[in-house]
């Protein structure tokens, strides 16, 4: 009797495998380290309703937001050893696995403005940077927004001498480390995951980011002042494995590559919002207050950082670093 009921079974389960293997679907898996109601959050919704809409369910697109599945450093090998497919890290993230060009983007007050950007990112320099991304298994899809950086601590940061000897939170990069060092800063690498309770517990005393990133991490729950700098640009590169996007159908990477175009569109036209309502709500809880510079404050910090050019020019690379200035500053390089 046991016998009987175990080849049953078994036929049983041959028959489901049979045709829902035949119809089972590529599963494009999309990790991300920010909360789903950010820039990068919800263009990575977007981007699987599109999918999932184009390719008639023939590609599910799981999307697991807030580092659930890997933290920053991890989840660049992750997709590099194909346990994930698809991942929008920051520029910064790129440094680190070898592609330090990306870290341009991180020099402080490169870009003006979004508009600015997008003359870069949507340009031949823009694609030329997204090709350096084959040599390490992976295809740069897209360029995506999420803002400009404000700094933060429990003093208030009006001048470059307030920022001598505090420790701030950095990500991996060398062009950020050196832009903390140019204002006396201690620059500590930490995973964006680890933040809210370094801030917490004081292992560090302040950072920088975009208002949305701070705000759905409730970095305003623990931090007194916010100062308006504007200094840097955060945006992300949507990566996908390279040997996966190469073995799709062609059709079916069509539709994705359409429902990148799509979801980047979107996202890019709504990532200001997205910071606005972040500030908004910051001060609407009224927890840290936000401190505005006069011109003569904020051309003391430009000053200040300035040097940060020449301290990682043979890293980064001058011809690259000029190339990327006389699209963003004139022709006057
Ligand atoms: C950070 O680590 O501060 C950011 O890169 C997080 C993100 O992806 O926006």
């Amino acid at each position: 009797m046991r016998k009987l009921i175990l080849a049953a079974a078994s036929i049983a389960a041959l028959a489901l495998v049979g045709p829902a293997a035949a119809q089972s679907p590529i599963v494009i898996k999309f990790s991300h380290v920010v909360a789903p109601n950010t820039p990068k959050g919800l263009a990575s919704e977007k981007f699987k309703e599109l999918a999932e809409k184009y390719t008639a369910g023939k590609v599910k697109v799981e999307v697991y937001p807030n580092s659930q599945l890997y933290k920053d450093k991890e989840e660049l090998e992750a997709l590099q050893l194909g346990a994930v497919q698809m991942l929008a890290p920051s520029n910064a993230k790129f440094g680190p696995i070898g592609v330090k060009e990306f870290e341009v983007f991180d020099l402080p007050y490169i870009l003006p403005d979004l508009k600015t950007l997008r003359k870069v990112t949507d340009g031949p320099l823009g694609a030329r940077l997204l090709k350096l991304l084959d040599s390490k298994g992976m295809t740069g899809l897209a360029y995506w927004d999420n803002g400009f950086k404000v700094m933060s601590a429990n003093k208030k940061l009006l001048t470059p001498a307030d920022y001598k000897g505090l420790k701030f939170r950095i990500q991996s990069s060398k062009v950020l480390e050196a832009q903390m060092r140019a204002l006396g800063v201690i620059p500590q690498v930490m995973a964006f995951s680890e933040v809210y309770q370094a801030l917490q517990t004081g292992v560090v005393d302040g950072q920088e980011n975009s208002w949305s990133n701070i705000y759905t991490q409730k970095m305003n729950e623990v931090q007194k002042y916010f100062t308006v700098t504007n200094h840097g640009y955060i945006g992300y590169v949507v990566v996908v494995n390279k040997k996966f996007w190469d073995g799709l159908p062609e059709d079916i990477r069509g539709q994705l590559d359409k429902a990148m175009k799509e979801a980047t569109a979107y996202g890019n036209g709504q990532s200001q919002k997205e910071n606005d309502d972040a500030l908004e709500e910051i001060k609407k809880s009224g927890k840290a207050e936000i401190v505005t510079l006069t011109p003569e404050q904020d051309a003391a910090m430009r000053k200040a950082m300035e040097p940060v050019y020449k301290d990682v020019a043979g890293r980064v690379g001058q011809p690259l670093i000029d190339e990327f200035l006389k699209e963003t500053r004139g022709a006057t390089n």
